[in-house]
């Protein structure tokens, strides 16, 4: 007595309802790597005037990443204008289910994703912008070293391979050296945690460097994912290039497991900018976790606050992307400075290494939390792959 095949959604009868799950699109099950709707995981619809219910299954109950999802439908459907109020319930899905979702995810993950040296239980970050010069590396070294002062080991790839700044913000060089194969990351120790990077910076001098470039840029990237040994880290921080091209389409590919926080200046035109990485997110799947504004405002030495280009541009986009906007950072002299000196200024102990500080808490603790022993449904895929291994060893097949 099983129901129809969970990966056709379910039929909206109302404009509304279709709107609602068009927005439940843009739920991505980070470790599945695929939307809640095409995953069967939206069981129904249910809209009166502005009052909505979704039914949304997972593929265990207490799945780990049940308070993500439940949060990122509320964003996502909240974001519609329309919306008054919103109840989800969940529920856990039957066998049959379970199985249907574990095809598709199994089917995708051949598809797509080769083995990385990246710990299944990273949680990967890639800092997004429309474009170059909004601070996406200040802030990618500057969120690595909070993290890393909560205690935890902070991956940085430097996926600008054009641009690299990741070394010259942390007041890093030296060469990369090889280990059985494998390229070993440059290590900084930041209070009781640790920072480890790759950027082609380390690699061999400016002029090779720059050979490199251009003819091998995805390679460089997927190098860094795949011949190297990150060991154990807790987040993998991607700084990527800017724009929304070759490189953040191969990372999708690579690691789909990828979330995107995208980093915006607060000027109208910017916010646009930065919606087109997050759509190029969607489009490959991956989640967009939140939305952090930089240089937002400017105090000067009298105490005056200024909005040199407007307020309120982050909270904008973070709203019509129906994420959480993390936080926003000032525009601030000794950000530019410690750019210099290569001393992160989340590093120190100002007004600055506060907000930083912050930051990191918000994604830590709520954007994109570690996830203890790995996500339910990783697990299940394992277990999955070991029986669909077992049944194939053994040669039996039930047609
Ligand atoms: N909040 C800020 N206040 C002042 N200067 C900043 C701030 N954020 C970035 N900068 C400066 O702006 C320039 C561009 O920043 P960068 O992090 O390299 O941007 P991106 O990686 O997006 O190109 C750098 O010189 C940097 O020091
Ligand atoms: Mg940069």
């Amino acid at each position: 007595m099983t129901s129809g095949s969970p990966t056709n959604p379910p039929l909206p009868s109302s404009g509304r309802e279709d709107e609602v799950l068009q927005s439940l699109r843009a739920v991505i099950d980070p470790e599945l790597g695929d939307t809640i709707v095409d995953l069967g995981m939206v069981r129904s619809i249910a809209v009166s005037e502005g009052d909505v219910v979704v039914d949304v299954a997972l593929t265990i109950a207490a799945c780990p990443l049940r308070t993500q999802i439940e949060k990122d439908v509320r964003g996502q459907v909240e974001a519609l204008e329309w919306v008054r109020s919103l109840e989800i319930r969940i529920a856990a899905m039957d066998a049959d289910e379970r199985a249907a979702v574990m095809a598709r995810a199994r089917w995708k993950a051949r598809e797509d994703a080769p083995d990385t040296a990246v710990p299944a239980n990273a949680r990967i970050l890639a800092i997004a912008s429309g474009k170059g010069g909004v601070g996406k590396s200040s802030v990618t070294v500057n969120l690595a070293v909070a993290l890393a002062q909560r205690g935890l080991t902070i991956g940085i790839l430097d996926a600008d391979i054009w641009g690299f700044s990741v070394p010259r913000l942390l007041g890093m060089e030296g060469d990369v050296e090889a280990r059985q194969g494998k390229m070993v990351p440059l290590e900084k120790p930041v209070g009781s945690g640790l920072v480890r990077v790759l950027s082609m910076g380390f690699l061999a001098g400016e002029e090779q460097a720059i050979m490199w470039r251009g003819l091998v840029l995805n390679r460089a990237v997927q190098q860094f994912l795949q011949d190297a040994h990150w060991g154990d880290i807790d987040y993998l921080l991607i700084d990527l290039p800017p724009g929304t091209g070759d490189v953040q389409m191969g990372l999708a590919r690579m690691l789909p497991r990828t979330e995107m926080l995208v980093v915006t200046t607060p000027p109208v035109a910017a916010q646009k900018v930065a919606a087109r990485a997050a759509d190029m997110a969607r489009k490959g799947y991956l989640r967009v976790a939140g939305v952090i504004e930089n240089m937002s405002d400017f105090t000067c030495e009298h105490g005056s606050t200024y909005a040199l280009f407007g307020t309120g541009g982050g909270q904008r986009l973070a709203r019509s992307l129906g994420v959480p906007l993390i936080g926003s950072i000032p525009l601030h002299a000794d950000l530019a400075a410690a750019g210099d000196s290569g001393l992160p200024v989340a590093a120190g102990s100002g007004e600055l290494a506060g907000i930083f500080a912050e930051v990191a808490r918000v994604v830590a603790e709520e954007v994109a939390p570690l996830v203890q022993a790995q996500g339910c449904t990783a697990r299940l895929i394992e277990r999955v792959e070991a029986a669909v291994a077992s049944g194939e060893a053994g040669g039996s097949s039930s047609g």
